[in-house]
């Protein structure tokens, strides 16, 4: 489990995110009707730098919102964290947004990022613990959106813990998953008080996020359809994917985006032996975004255990950073 090497300055757990579940899920997703993927399949190495140009554009007002949010509210919010905390990150990407609270801290703050990609965390990791020569870094890679095990060594360091949750991610599960991810989140942090900074993206008016979702250079539309470069690349498929194209629509009555890869005409594709076949407009079900009110969402929060402390909010209502303390 340890790939631990002691001359680098981040301490490093590969809880080994079972990399085969690509080719089940793929499987499993294809043979269901409708058709359905689960979305951590996004992020290998190229995904996770096509999502790192997804959070850059104009129309993503995501990444920019909370980020302002965390720059602006930074002092207050280094004060309900504590100086000494430990933060520990789920979904931590290029681990950007922390940079702004370690500022903010200037404490004796230790950091545990866990990701997916594995190479894209190992290098976000290292260029951290470059700049910060004092932190104590720590990279897991896994997935968070199954209950994980850290490595006791992890959950005993010093400082009360902090899970930072940003970029609105519990928004890619529903409601059942959300609960249940938020509810091992908080079993993670009863045993020391700990705390949760979490962003979580607000209901609003359905053009902005759709154009948010459907941007104009086509990176989400990359993003989308990486996963059939991926299955390409990596179990042999034999996608054409210039036959298909990204669709994002807003689900209004469900409070969500919804994100599809449609299928451009009648076809089949080979995965290994089974072939699957798609009849025009027919469309794999790739990610859901949800869009939370505030109340709607402490509310979700208190019914496992958390007490909201207090949330930040843009002066165009745009975006959500909560933090809430577990009772
Ligand atoms: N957590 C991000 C969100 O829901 C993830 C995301 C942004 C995303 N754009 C995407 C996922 C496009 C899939 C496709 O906003």
């Amino acid at each position: 489990m340890t790939a631990q090497n002691l001359s680098d300055p981040v301490a490093f757990y590969d809880l080994r995110p079972e990399n085969e579940n690509f080719a089940d899920a793929m499987r499993a997703g294809l043979s269901r009707y409708p058709k359905s993927l689960p979305c951590k399949f996004f992020y290998d190495q190229r995904g996770s730098k096509l999502f790192d140009q997804i959070c850059a554009l104009d129309e993503y007002y995501v990444t920019r919102t909370e980020t302002a949010l965390l720059i602006s509210n930074a002092a207050e919010i280094a004060s309900h964290l504590g100086r000494d905390c430990h933060l520990i990150e789920f979904g931590s990407g290029s681990s950007i947004k922390v940079g702004i609270l370690l500022t903010a801290l200037r404490g004796q703050v230790s950091y545990t990022a866990i990701d997916i990609s594995k190479d894209h965390l190992r290098a976000s990791t290292d260029a951290l613990a470059q700049k910060n020569p004092d932190l104590l870094v720590t990279a897991v890679c896994a997935d968070y959106t199954k209950p994980i095990d850290l490595p006791s060594e992890i959950v005993k360091q010093d400082g009360a813990p902090v899970v930072f949750f940003p970029g609105s991610s519990i928004g890619n599960f529903t409601a059942g998953p959300a609960l249940e991810f938020l509810a091992q989140t908080a079993d993670l942090l009863r045993p020391r008080n700990g705390g949760l900074l979490i962003g979580a993206d607000l209901k609003k008016d359905e053009d902005i996020l759709r154009a948010a979702y459907n941007d104009s250079r086509g990176i989400t539309a990359a993003f989308n359809l990486n996963l059939l470069v991926r299955a390409n690349a990596e179990l042999g498929a034999n996608f054409d994917i210039s036959a298909f194209h990204h669709d994002a629509i807003y689900n209004a009555s469900l409070g969500r985006i919804e994100m599809y890869l449609v299928s451009d005409r009648q076809q089949s594709v080979k995965i290994g032996s089974s072939s699957y076949s798609f009849a025009e407009g027919e469309a794999i079900h790739t990610e859901n975004s949800h869009k939370y009110g505030v109340e709607q969402f402490q509310a979700m929060a208190s019914a496992v255990g958390f007490e909201p402390v207090k949330v930040w909010i843009d002066e165009e209502n745009l975006f959500s950073v909560h933090f809430l303390r577990v009772i």
